[in-house]
């Protein structure tokens, strides 16, 4: 086991959360500094807490940082869950500029499809071909799909409609806690939204992540749906150590 190292930073609706990462290993390298999100989550409140995250760790060297966005050559072009100003914004260079860092070093990418490459690069889906679909369930909806090893990025599927609705609004963890509702009260409306993807995609494995698959066991069971769907194994720290291996690979640029 080598002992590159690299950074990542997970943009998330409640919390910013990051650390050096074990980049061979899959794993984070030191324990994590988590920031609350700040509200509002404009983009320059969100380079701030970034930039003391990185700087905690006295860091230099190629950073990743997600965002609940759909980003293309680093900026972002989607807002669900976070400041709208979002939209438009050249984030790699946004956080480039306030880390003092060339603008080469920072690779920004979707929250999802950076939890989706840590666990096919070290997690649940590692060694898995066909289609795998990797969903994050958690303020929103996240997808990250892979064809045989290989990212489509921003897919997006969290907001596929179901039965007349945005499907996170309905099965998002964040609507779990909202209205209250226990395991087997949320596990149709996860089931009803799975169901709905898998009509059009028929993947060959989903894995479900998100804060709330550490609890995988109360509700993974209760699902009804074609696919096999298995925990990701990574957790809440997927989107770090996804960050910071595209930032290392130097992905995304
Ligand atoms: C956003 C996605 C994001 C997901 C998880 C959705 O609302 O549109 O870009 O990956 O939330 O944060």
């Amino acid at each position: 086991m080598g002992t590159a190292r690299g950074f990542g930073v997970d943009v998330g609706g409640s919390g910013i959360k990051g650390c050096p990462v074990d980049i061979d290993g899959g794993v984070l390298a030191e324990e994590r500094m988590r920031i609350p999100t700040p509200h509002p989550s404009t983009p320059e409140a969100v380079a701030d807490a970034v930039a003391e995250i990185v700087e905690k760790f006295g860091w230099s060297g190629p950073v990743g940082v997600t965002l609940p966005c759909v980003v293309k050559q680093g900026t972002a072009h989607t807002a669900a869950n976070i400041d709208k100003s979002w939209i438009g914004t050249d984030a790699q260079g946004l956080f480039a500029e306030r880390l003092g860092q060339d603008r080469s070093e920072v690779v920004v990418l979707n929250d999802a499809d950076a939890a989706g490459l840590a666990e096919m690069r070290s997690g649940a889906g590692a060694g898995a071909s066909g289609l795998v679909v990797v969903l994050t369930f958690g303020t929103g909806i996240g997808s990250a799909m892979f064809v045989d090893g290989k990212l489509v990025p921003n897919t997006e599927f969290g907001h596929i409609e179901v039965d007349g609705h945005d499907a996170e609004k309905q099965a998002a963890a964040s609507v779990k806690d909202d209205l209250d509702l226990s395991y087997p009260e949320w596990a149709p409306r996860v089931s009803r939204y799975v169901q709905a993807l898998e009509s059009f995609l028929w993947p060959d494995l989903i894995i479900a992540g998100g804060g709330v698959s550490k609890k995988q066991h109360k509700w993974l069971p209760l699902l009804e749906t074609r696919t096999p769907i298995v925990p990701a194994s990574l957790k809440n720290d997927a989107g770090i150590v996804g960050a910071a291996a595209a930032a290392a690979a130097g992905a995304g640029n």
